[in-house]
């Protein structure tokens, strides 16, 4: 088939470069012309693994161009995978969307399909298919829901061995072109889920707010095994032993971030608020994930004790999680600002996204390995699970610092093993350093 994707940011380009590997003839469209000659060229806007290769082996027949007007008439399908974004009151912003499917629709060949694979909220499937009858009268089209559950980091194999495919349709014809784009992986034995596009349209947002929720309630636990003296690691690890419960998505950290979670519950809770069947748990978890973001800045700026002005610190791993080089909603940023604010002198490591965290804030370092960065520091932070930060030599890192204090929101490290070195250390829902709590770190040297 011949399949138009329209955006080429990270969910347009992997579906574009996974339906070449499918066998379809793809163009990726998008109006940044420099972004557009760097794909041609092989340079991918985004770091992603295994996409860069994928792109080349499928150079055939993975094409890309600013020119919709040439390229839309001749498609089966026309995929919309441009940004919604998050709008300023919370809501999700779909002029882009509705841009993209004004545009196209003047251009489409009769019995065109045209499928929506960006996240949107539940009905706009319904209205683009008004939009797009408005825009070109008298077309024989279909509107199809497709929505893409894709982690960053893993967007690849996501697709290509996706847990289920959510085909999104409201006339049989479109259910059958969805059908076609996905045989080779419907063969493979992934169940499709054949329904509605407003159905589709609400897995994607209840996926991933299901998600969102097991990590928000397995934070609010990590809270209370820091009080109780519990382990946090042991009680996820056998909660998620119950089969009907499973161990995904129950990792305690520093609460959830990226570019979908925050902005996926957040759209729902309007949803819900909007067409009044309020969504009160999601509510809860926004606010709670918010707050959890602070109480941990407070943390990180209390180990500083009363004059954080001038004191060295290490940030280890910036972006939102690991295998990516994405900030988005990152509590890194929260972090780093809060410290460069209180005048803190940070260097940072992260294998991919330092650089990044730099441009926003001038005065941080980018170091290249975790020891350069903590030379010399007071306060170690661990930020993001990266591989590399996760096999630091915790030995050597303390003989490069100045001071003692780890503190870990990722609980890559042995406990046990930190404080025997004779680190403070600090990790989430597990114990905190013996018999005394975060507020008085002066107390926390003497007492380890
Ligand atoms: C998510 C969804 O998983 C994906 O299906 C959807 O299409 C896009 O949003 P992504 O944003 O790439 O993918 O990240 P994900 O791996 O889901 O992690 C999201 C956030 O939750 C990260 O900040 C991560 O650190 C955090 N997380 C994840 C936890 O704190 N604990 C966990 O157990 C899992």
């Amino acid at each position: 088939m011949k399949v138009v994707v329209l955006g080429t940011g990270y969910v347009g380009l992997t579906t574009g470069a996974c339906l070449a590997h499918l066998g379809h003839e793809v163009i990726g469209c998008d109006i940044d012309a420099d972004k557009i000659g760097n794909l041609r060229m092989g340079k991918l806007p985004i770091y992603e693994q295994g996409l860069d290769h994928l792109c080349a082996a499928h150079r055939d027949r993975l094409r890309f161009s600013t020119d919709l007007a040439r390229h839309a008439p001749s498609a089966d399908v026309v995929v919309l995978a441009v940004g919604t974004p998050m709008s300023a009151d919370g809501d999700i912003d779909l002029r882009a969307i509705e841009t993209a499917a004004r545009d196209v629709a003047p251009l489409l060949k009769s019995n065109a399909t045209i499928a929506v694979k960006s996240t949107v909220v539940p009905g706009t499937a319904r209205r683009l298919r008004e939009i797009v009858a408005e825009a070109r009268k008298g077309l024989d089209f279909s509107l199809a829901s497709n929505p893409e559950f894709l982690r960053e980091g893993s967007a690849v194999s996501d697709f290509l061995c996706a847990d289920r495919i959510v085909l999104g349709a409201d006339d049989p014809r479109a259910a059958d072109v969805l059908r076609q784009v996905y045989a080779p992986l419907i063969a493979q034995g992934i169940p499709a889920v054949e329904t509605s596009t407003v159905n589709a349209e609400l897995i994607k947002y209840a996926s991933n707010a299901m998600l969102a929720m097991r990590i928000g309630f397995i934070n609010n636990i990590a809270d209370l095994c820091e009080i109780i003296d519990g382990d946090v690691e042991t009680v996820s690890q056998a909660v998620g032993l119950d089969k009907r419960i499973g161990p995904g998505f129950l990792k305690a950290g520093p609460g959830f971030g990226g570019s979908c979670f925050p902005k996926d519950i957040r759209a729902l809770a309007a949803l819900g608020r909007n067409r009044g069947a309020r969504q009160p748990l999601v509510e809860a978890l926004i606010t709670e994930n918010d707050n959890r973001q602070q109480r941990l800045v407070d943390r990180v700026l209390d180990c500083l004790g009363e004059q954080p002005r001038g004191r060295r610190v290490a940030v280890l791993g910036a972006a939102f999680k690991a295998g990516t080089d994405d900030l988005r909603e990152s509590i890194a940023l929260v972090v780093v600002e809060a410290l460069v604010k209180a005048g803190a002198k940070i260097s940072l490591f992260d294998p991919v996204a330092a650089r990044a965290v730099s441009e926003v804030f001038p005065d941080v370092d980018p170091a290249p390995d975790p020891y350069d960065a903590a030379q010399g520091a007071e306060l170690a932070l661990v930020l993001t699970e990266w591989p590399e930060i996760a096999a630091i030599d915790l030995e050597h890192l303390k003989a490069v610092m100045a001071g003692s204090t780890l503190i870990d929101f990722r609980n890559l490290f042995d406990a046990r093993h930190a404080r025997e070195l004779g680190l403070t250390y600090f990790s989430i829902g597990r114990p905190l350093p013996r018999s005394v709590g975060p507020a008085n770190p002066d107390v926390l040297v003497a007492a380890e």
